[in-house]
This record gives structure tokens, sequence and C-alpha cells, in this order.
């Protein structure tokens, strides 16, 4: 059985530091052959760095998959995106003018994992500045070039705002995919299941980042801006005491590449 680990959102420095200390313990516990994550919003709740995209190297993650943010510090520029491109899957229903690989293969002792990344449509307009392409179209086109006979598991992290654009991905990407997963909304959905076709799908995994914050920013900034109706600049908690912490683990039969179960973890930790 081929076993995968796949983080939630991590959000900024409290994400960070939640994931950093859980995940010794839940490497020992459960022994997966490859661990993911999605990384969007790891550099102070918008985009990645290098420093910070390290830090969970060393911490072992291996692979990580994007979003609308990816692209969203200067910093971790086209040359960055090329240079971890072997580990660091960008959205592939975007422009081809942006940088990065839209697929990265992982070689595990049970066989070669695909992993992909779409941006969904649905109310996500304002949330990339660019046009976003068909993910339905473009993941069948996606499938057609890169899953090989040797690719034993594929994994999509599907980083999308409407619950029913997503559940509906799930069942496109039925039979033809070991697992979907959700990701973007930052709040974990009580729906993780394996669809008749033996894919794995949660519409989101949930976020690792600040409790006791809107989304893993600051709740009086997100208030103000409820309340006020102005564009207020988000910020993460710099005191956070708590984190949440959101995962799946995913068993896949690496024989047929479908999923036998899928576990959803949603904790509250304490930050050392
Ligand atoms: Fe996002």
């Amino acid at each position: 059985m081929l076993k995968i680990l796949f983080f939630g959102d991590i959000a900024g420095e409290p994400g960070r530091k939640a994931v950093r200390q859980a995940l010794p313990a839940i490497l020992e516990n459960e022994q997966p052959d490859l661990v993911l994550a999605n990384v969007e919003n790891l550099a102070h709740g918008k985009g990645v760095t290098v420093k910070t995209l390290e830090e969970l190297i060393r911490a072992g993650i291996q692979g990580f998959t994007g979003g609308n943010h990816i692209f969203s510090k200067r910093e971790f520029s086209n040359e960055a995106l090329e240079k971890y491109a072997a580990v660091l899957v960008r959205p592939v229903n975007i422009s081809s003018i942006y940088s990065g690989k839209a697929q990265a293969v992982f070689e595990t002792t049970k066989g070669k994992v695909l992993l992909g990344n779409f941006l969904g449509q649905v109310f996500m307009e304002n949330q990339f500045p660019e046009i976003v392409g068909p993910p339905f179209a473009s993941v069948s086109e996606w499938l057609d070039q890169h899953k090989t006979e040797q690719i034993k598991a594929v994994l999509i992290d599907f980083h999308a705002e409407a619950t029913s654009e997503k559940v509906a991905f799930g069942y496109f990407l039925d039979g033809k995919v070991s697992a979907v997963v959700g990701t973007h909304t930052h709040i974990p959905t009580a729906d993780a299941k394996i669809l008749p076709g033996g894919t794995a799908y949660i519409t989101d995994v949930g976020m690792c980042g600040a409790a006791g914050s809107v989304l893993g920013v600051k709740k009086e900034l997100s208030l103000e801006r409820f309340l006020t109706g102005k564009k207020v600049a988000f910020d993460i908690p710099d005191d956070a005491e708590l984190a949440e912490l959101s995962y799946v683990i995913i068993n896949i039969d690496e024989n047929s590449g479908k999923s036998q179960d899928i576990k959803p973890i949603h904790q509250i930790t304490k930050i050392k």
C-alpha cells in the first residue's frame, strides 16, 4: 500500500511552526511513502519564499502544490520557481507565460507518483490576476500528457472556492486518478470518502495556521474589512499560541492506482 500524507494550506509562521512541531511524531507513527503540502500561503499568508520552502524541506516535506497566490512574493522569482520545479507544482490551467512546472513525479519505494495542481473558476475571478482556464478540459489534457504507464498513483490538489465545482471535479476524475484533495478555503470539510471508481476525495483539507483567526489572518482585520467595506490589508497573527493542523492520510493500492481509504485529521495544537 502506498501511503500519502497531504497537509492543507500552510498559512504563515503559525502554520509552519505547527507542521514542524508535529511532523516528527506523525512520520514515526504513520511511516508515509510521500509527504505533500499546499504552500501558496506559506510566507506570511501570501506566496512562498526560498527560506520558508527550505524550512519545510528540512522538516521532511517532499512535494508542494500552489494556488492563486503562488506568484505573490516577488522574491520567489521565476528563477526560484524553476529551481524548485522538481518538487513544487504551480497550477496547470493558467497562462503558459508563468514559470515553474505544472507537474512533478516523485519516486517512492512503491512506485512513481504524479502530482498536479488546478485552480477552480467559480468565484475565483478576482483572486488571480489573469484568466483561469477551464479545469475540466485542462485536467483531461494534462492526464493524457503525463499519466504514463510507469505512474502508480496520481494526486491532484484542486485549489478552488465553490464546493459544487470541487465535488463535480472529484466525480469527473473518479477512476482516473488516485486522489483529489481540495484546498483554498482553509476550512476542513466533513466529506472525505472513496468515490465509486476508487478515487479518494475531500472538498477541502483545511489549513495549518493560527487558531482563533479568520482563515489564518488576524480576526480584527477581517472584521474591519466586513464592518467598513474598506480594503484592509491582512496580516498573520504573530502571537498565536494555538494552531489548527489539518491533513489527510491516503492509502493507495499501487497495483491498481485506486485508493483504499482516506483519513482526515483536524487538530488544535499548542505552538511552542
Ligand atoms: Fe488560495
